[in-house]
């Protein structure tokens, strides 16, 4: 009878503490987007495909190609196909404007920052060393 009560009660706590570490999961997400992260957001997004078919180009044509593409290059930035991505991002001009960092336009022109979840996508892209994958 005791030995039952213990299991149930180490039951609950267990369940106490799953769901704690499932609101500490929550805080952590809300710091990270507090804070810039380097690679990868690791919780709500999966950046385990994040190669240049499957995500790069989609979120460079989602987002940039209606402004940068051969036909449209605003700023004179072409960013249709894989080596124009790749000299934006290797001239530093493909993170530094949609980071918003010092010194750059911010892009996309006149909408939203990218969200969290692209942009780890794209740094991990980038982690694996841009490539034509
Ligand atoms: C609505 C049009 C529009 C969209 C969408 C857009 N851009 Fe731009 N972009 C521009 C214009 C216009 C310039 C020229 C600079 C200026 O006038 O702000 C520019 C300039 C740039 C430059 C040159 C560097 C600099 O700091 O000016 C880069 C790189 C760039 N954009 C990347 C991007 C990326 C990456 C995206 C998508 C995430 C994007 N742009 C989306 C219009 C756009």
């Amino acid at each position: 009878m005791i030995c039952k009560t213990l299991k149930y009660f180490s039951l609950i706590s267990l369940s106490i503490l799953s769901f704690s570490s499932l609101f500490s999961s929550c805080y952590y997400d809300v710091n990270q987007e507090l804070y810039p992260k380097p690679i990868d957001s690791g919780i709500s997004c999966d950046t385990s495909k994040a190669t240049y078919s499957g995500k790069v180009s989609t979120i460079i044509q989602t987002n940039c190609n209606a402004c940068h593409s051969t036909a449209v290059n605003s700023g004179g930035v072409s960013l249709e196909g894989y080596s124009n991505v790749l000299a934006a991002q290797q001239n530093g001009t493909l993170m530094g404007t949609i980071n918003h960092s010092a010194g750059y336009n911010a892009m996309p022109l006149g909408a939203a920052k990218l969200s969290d979840c692209d942009i780890a996508n794209l740094n991990a892209w980038i982690h694996a060393g841009a490539p034509n994958n």
